[in-house]
């Protein structure tokens, strides 16, 4: 049987740090308020675009597989936060990587996408089309987070991760073993970036609705649904138990989100894969990045069975079960090296801060607010 398992993984975390205390100084917030509500203590600002990190977690991937560049034959990346819209961060990342041979396309799930992509790779893989595929998440979502707004500024922050996802051929399952994804009709506006798109293009346009909004406490009860009850159905359809989960590796938007959905799925929290507090919600990344961290801190053993679940705007959801294989240490090691800076994470907000004072005197015409 053809399979498709991870042989690579990789992440790049810019180095600016924005801490609780540094929001502090721009907004009325405080490090004790972010901490209890979300879990989260500091996240990362990029210098770079999306498809620097995106190409450099990639890279980091396709060494720990002991690959090359040339080898890759499709690149997927997760992102609702490309440099372009045209052409599409994959691209930018190919000629970065130099993969010369590879297909490459964007998919924006959002907060869901890595997963979308890894199931939408495996399938290619499976299908026999593909033989090795780059599957990245990549954000720089403070482009879209507007720091004059402590509803969301507070948690989102930038960085990439990948796996490279290889084809092989045995009789025994490996790689994902089961997974869905979908999407829940009607809640588009709960979480969105009114005018990030072609709806911008219009007189009314209004520049602080460039950003990212939601309504947080009905994201909050969807998300605890979504992701619970989506990973219970992939761990039947797979002939797991909770209790067979040897490591979940949830989307991270909130650890309070993530303690109720694996309370409800009944997974105990020491098998549950948490690392918020340094980068907040890396949208499409988080997961990717806390894969390679589960693996460098050694919470992985070879054979281990992996349960994967994400939610994000759209509402999109989805979930998978992985049954890791043989390696979980890297074949070789590629040195991830940002440009060197001397900006802070401060330091690199004020541009934002700047864009949305200019623009906070400018209000929705009256029509639009009711
Ligand atoms: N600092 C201090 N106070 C704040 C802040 C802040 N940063 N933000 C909000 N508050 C205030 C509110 O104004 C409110 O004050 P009020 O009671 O005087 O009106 C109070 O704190 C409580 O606000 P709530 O919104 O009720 O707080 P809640 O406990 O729901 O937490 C949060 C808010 C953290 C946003 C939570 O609802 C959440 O995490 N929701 C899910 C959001 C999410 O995960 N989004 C990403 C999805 S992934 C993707 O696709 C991008």
């Amino acid at each position: 049987m053809r399979y498709a398992t991870i042989t690579g993984w990789g992440k790049a975390i810019p180095p600016a740090i924005l801490s609780n205390a540094d929001l502090e100084t721009i907004m009325e917030t405080s490090d004790d308020w972010i901490s209890t509500r979300t879990g989260i203590k500091e996240r990362r600002i990029a210098e770079v675009e999306t498809s620097d990190m995106a190409a450099l977690a990639g890279r980091q991937a396709i060494a720990a597989a002991g690959k090359s560049p040339e080898d890759v034959d499709l690149i997927v990346v997760a992102t609702c936060s490309p440099d372009t819209l045209l052409p599409s961060a994959a691209a930018w990342a190919q000629t970065k990587l130099g993969a010369t041979n590879a297909a490459a396309f964007d998919l924006n799930a959002a907060c869901s996408g890595f997963l979308y992509s890894l199931i939408v790779a495996t399938n290619m893989i499976k299908g026999g089309t593909h033989k090795c595929a780059l599957v990245i998440g990549a954000e720089k979502l403070h482009s879209f987070v507007n720091f004059r707004d402590r509803t969301t500024a507070v948690l989102f922050g930038d960085g990439a991760g990948a796996v490279l996802l290889e084809a092989v051929e045995q009789d025994e399952p490996v790689g994902m073993l089961s997974s869905e994804m979908g999407l829940e009709v009607g809640t588009e506006e709960l979480l969105w970036a009114p005018q990030s798109g072609t709806k911008s293009y219009t007189d009314e346009a209004v520049s602080s609705e460039r950003a990212i909004q939601m309504g947080g406490s009905e994201v909050f009860r969807r998300a605890v649904t979504m992701m619970a009850d989506s990973s219970a159905r992939v761990l039947e359809q797979a002939g797991w138990s909770s209790e067979d989960v040897d490591l979940m590796i949830p989307h991270q938007a909130n650890v309070r989100i993530i303690d109720a959905a694996t309370r409800r799925l009944g997974i105990d929290e020491s098998k549950v894969f948490v690392n918020i507090a340094s980068y907040g919600n890396t949208s499409g990344a988080t997961i990717p990045i806390a894969l390679a961290e589960a693996l460098e801190e050694g919470r992985l053993e070879p054979g281990a069975k992996v349960v994967f679940a994400a939610f994000g705007a759209g509402l999109t959801w989805a979930a998978a079960t992985f049954q890791w294989g043989d390696r979980v240490t890297p074949i070789e090691t590629f040195d991830v090296e940002f440009p060197a800076s001397d900006r802070t994470g401060l330091d690199l907000v004020q541009a934002n801060l700047e864009y949305f004072g200019r623009n906070e005197a400018v209000t929705r015409p009256p029509e639009e607010t009711q």
